[in-house]
């Protein structure tokens, strides 16, 4: 195992919880309420729903196979198990994505990091919410710093090494984020916007569903699972013993998927009641719930500890897509960590500074007709990550060696065996054909 300087999960449990820090994050809590809400609510759900059981769990179990079986990164995975091929271009697909991602989720973690700030100063209660919003996105220099300290945390944690750090804080942290968004979630009961913020979460039109919401909600499915983009490989890759992955996964799956419908329960209220439209886009979740900070009881508290735990939230999924972007850097090019993580930090945050100047008012910094963010988070979740998840699960259920592919599935008849059949036909014909479809039928081709 130790060939390489990357470290290794003490257990099952630690991995676990370090799998749930990068899938929970933003996706769950800022991107899933604005998509659903330019999607139609429920329908959108729905949608979603399903993908996540349909492609997003045969997708993260590909993931974890080829990093269990390799115990490599997301390059070295590839050209360990087939060697002499050009699979391994799946890999430098993801370090591409890696920075992609980051350069929009950056900038998102920085208004994170200035609503905590205005949280602790207890500026919510005077309203205005959406004037100081713009008038901070647009001052331009202020988000671009915010990002700046959130890439710089990223970077001091990930050079400290996974284990000590993510391991053992994603494991106490995660549960307190779950708590105060249920929290939330119960005090939209007490909002006058409740019922139909509930209609248009749970109540479905499916006459709202068109092709781009299928597109958004498969992309949405590989952004919050975090597949498609070899962090599931690299973390996976870290797996000492032998447990039971596929019940860890799903768990994971679940929690994961949890976080999303509470955080649209304690959105949706909020944004009828306070007037602000569901199809409002990025900054949704920023107007709407500082609102409810302001008028609920202990509103002050929540508030705070909310954006305290969303920016750590942000962090953990951060630190892990940094990490198998350094991963890579480190193995191919055989940097230290140092020198591979000031790579990436740098890298990204001239992505940050660009998306985050594209967000002043009339910026003329567009890419086919969107501001630059838009465009990074367009061009990540709906393509890259899509087109790195499709060739993936070919690559393992059409290319890696069957008998390896079982014995780490189920380490080595152990566990999980009823579900091998099951997840061999999904992953070799279901989520390429329906994975496929929905990239042609986007793209025109079909
Ligand atoms: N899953 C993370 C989130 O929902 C984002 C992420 C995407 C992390 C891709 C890693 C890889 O916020």
């Amino acid at each position: 195992m130790n060939d390489t300087p990357r470290g290794a999960f003490k257990s099952n449990f630690g991995l676990m919880m370090a799998v749930a820090g990068s899938a929970v994050g933003l996706g769950n809590i800022w991107r899933f309420p604005f998509l659903a809400g330019q999607n139609g609510g429920a329908a959108f759900l729905l949608l979603y729903l399903g993908l996540v059981l349909l492609v997003g769990l045969p997708m993260i179990l590909s993931e974890f196979v080829i990093g269990r079986a390799s115990r490599r990164g997301a390059v070295g995975s590839f050209k360990l198990l087939s060697p002499g091929t050009r699979w391994y271009g799946i890999g430098y697909l993801a370090v591409i994505t890696g920075f992609v991602i980051l350069g929009f989720y950056s900038v998102v973690a920085g208004w994170t990091i200035r609503f905590l700030v205005e949280a602790a100063s207890n500026n919510f209660v005077d309203g205005g919410i959406t004037e100081s919003f713009d008038g901070f996105v647009n001052s331009a220099w202020q988000p671009i710093l915010y990002s700046l300290l959130f890439v710089g945390a990223t970077a001091a944690i990930v050079a400290g090494g996974v284990e000590k750090g993510i391991e053992k804080y994603s494991k106490i942290l995660m549960p307190m984020l779950l708590v105060t968004l249920v929290l939330l979630a119960i005090n939209s009961v007490t909002l006058s916007g409740f019922s139909q913020g509930m209609e248009f979460l749970f109540k479905p039109d499916f006459s709202k569903i068109t092709m781009n919401s299928v597109f958004d909600a498969i992309g949405q499915v590989f952004f919050t699972l975090s597949i498609g983009m070899g962090v599931m490989i690299t973390y996976s890759s870290y797996v000492v013993k032998d447990e039971n992955m596929v019940r860890s996964k799903g768990i994971v799956t679940v929690i994961d998927t949890s976080v999303a419908i509470v955080s649209g329960i304690a959105v949706f209220p909020a944004v009828f009641t306070y007037g602000l439209a569901p199809t409002q886009g990025p900054s949704l979740v920023f107007l709407a719930l500082p609102n409810v900070f302001a008028q609920m009881p202990g509103g002050y508290f929540v508030g705070l500890l909310f954006f305290v735990l969303l920016l750590i939230a942000a962090l953990t999924s951060a630190i892990s897509i940094t990490e198998m972007v350094v991963a890579y850097f480190m193995e191919e090019f055989k940097l230290s960590r140092i020198k591979a993580i000031l790579a990436t930090s740098g890298g990204v945050m001239i992505l940050a500074t660009v998306s985050a100047l594209s967000q002043v008012e009339g910026s003329s910094i567009r890419i086919f007709g969107i501001n630059f963010f838009d465009f990074l988070d367009m061009l990540s979740a709906n393509y890259l990550l899509t087109i790195g998840g499709l060739l993936t699960v070919i690559f393992t259920g059409w290319v890696l060696d069957k008998k390896l592919l079982y014995n780490t599935f189920t380490s080595g008849g152990r566990y999980a065996v009823w579900l091998f059949k099951p997840f061999m036909f999904m992953i070799k014909f279901f989520c390429p054909f329906a994975i496929a479809m929905i990239i042609l039928s986007k793209l025109g081709i079909f």
